[in-house]
């Protein structure tokens, strides 16, 4: 008797593995399907159009999704799949659409990200400044070590400093101005709030404790107008991630409903990435 092609694999490579194989095959073509061309999705809209048009979170995410695969500049495409490689960042597709939409309608000049890891959305953002042409500072916090938390782990064979300025490099982007801290440390505290920031984006510990001291240093320090993105942040929302599609972690989740959805204005959310503005 000849056994199936599955159970074969299952015996060479174990169980768990066939598992998460079948599930990422799964993932893709689910992300596919939702990529298809759709007469509804199909025109390039500002994130504020996107929002008034779509305000169903599924329908926004679904509208970044699509214009992933139909609108993004290619070059942008280019650079997700830079970061894909190695897994050298995180996040989903649809967010390179988001940041897309938001730098070209808001034109930030003065940027900052919490939680760098590689560099894939600081150099990004870099990317669009180049694109749109307009002229962005780019500032990051991270501690450039392997340091997680309670629902992350991240690889221990990176230099992560190093890696985040060549990537910069292969990309022919100008380097960012780096703090190597933790965003709680004196010397990131004081970096924060020695500026006023047009963009603030949020992903460094998902602890409940610290994303709520970031959320608030980095709330008192946003400029009017300025833009808060809030990363992992849609548990207990109307957000029904696809298969593809991740809601968040809780730390981040009960922050932005606690405070943000009440001090800020909130603008829209593209999976688990909640945008605000202060008013
Ligand atoms: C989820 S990763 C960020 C991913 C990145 N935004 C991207 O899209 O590729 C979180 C990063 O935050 C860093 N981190 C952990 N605790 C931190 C803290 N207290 N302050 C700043 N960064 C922190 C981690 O080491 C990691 O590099």
């Amino acid at each position: 008797m000849t056994l199936s092609p599955l159970v074969q694999l299952g015996r060479r490579l174990g169980l768990g593995k066939v598992k998460r194989f079948i599930r990422s095959r799964w993932n893709e073509r689910q992300e596919a399907w939702f990529q298809r061309h759709q007469v509804a999705f199909a025109q390039d809209l500002s994130f504020t159009e996107m929002a008034a048009r779509f305000p169903e979170r599924n329908d926004m995410h679904a509208y970044a999704v699509h214009y992933y695969a139909h609108n993004l500049p290619d070059a942008l495409r280019q650079h997700r799949t830079y970061y894909k490689q190695s897994l050298r960042g995180f996040g989903e597709n649809a967010f390179h659409a988001m940041w897309w939409m938001l730098l070209r309608e808001y034109q930030p000049g003065l940027c900052l990200e919490i939680g760098v890891y590689r560099g894939q959305v600081i150099s990004l953002w870099a990317m669009i400044a180049q694109i749109v042409n307009f002229s962005c500072e780019i500032h990051g916090i991270s501690p450039f070590t392997p340091l997680g938390d309670a629902v992350s782990v991240y690889r221990e064979d990176v230099d992560y400093l190093t890696d985040t300025l060549n990537s910069f490099k292969h990309l022919n982007l100008p380097a960012p101005t780096l703090v190597k801290a933790l965003s709680t440390e004196p010397a990131a505290i004081e970096h924060i709030a020695s500026h006023s920031w047009d963009l603030i984006y949020i992903d460094g510990n998902h602890d409940y404790e610290i994303v709520l001291a970031d959320y608030r240093l980095c709330r008192d320090h946003l400029a009017v107008g300025g833009l808060l993105v809030m990363d992992d942040a849609s548990v207990n929302t109307a957000f029904r991630p696809p298969q593809f599609s991740f809601a968040g972690h809780p730390g981040p989740s009960q922050v932005m409903a606690e405070y943000a959805m009440h001090e800020l204005q909130f603008l829209g959310a593209i999976g688990h990435n909640n945008i605000f503005q202060k008013i």
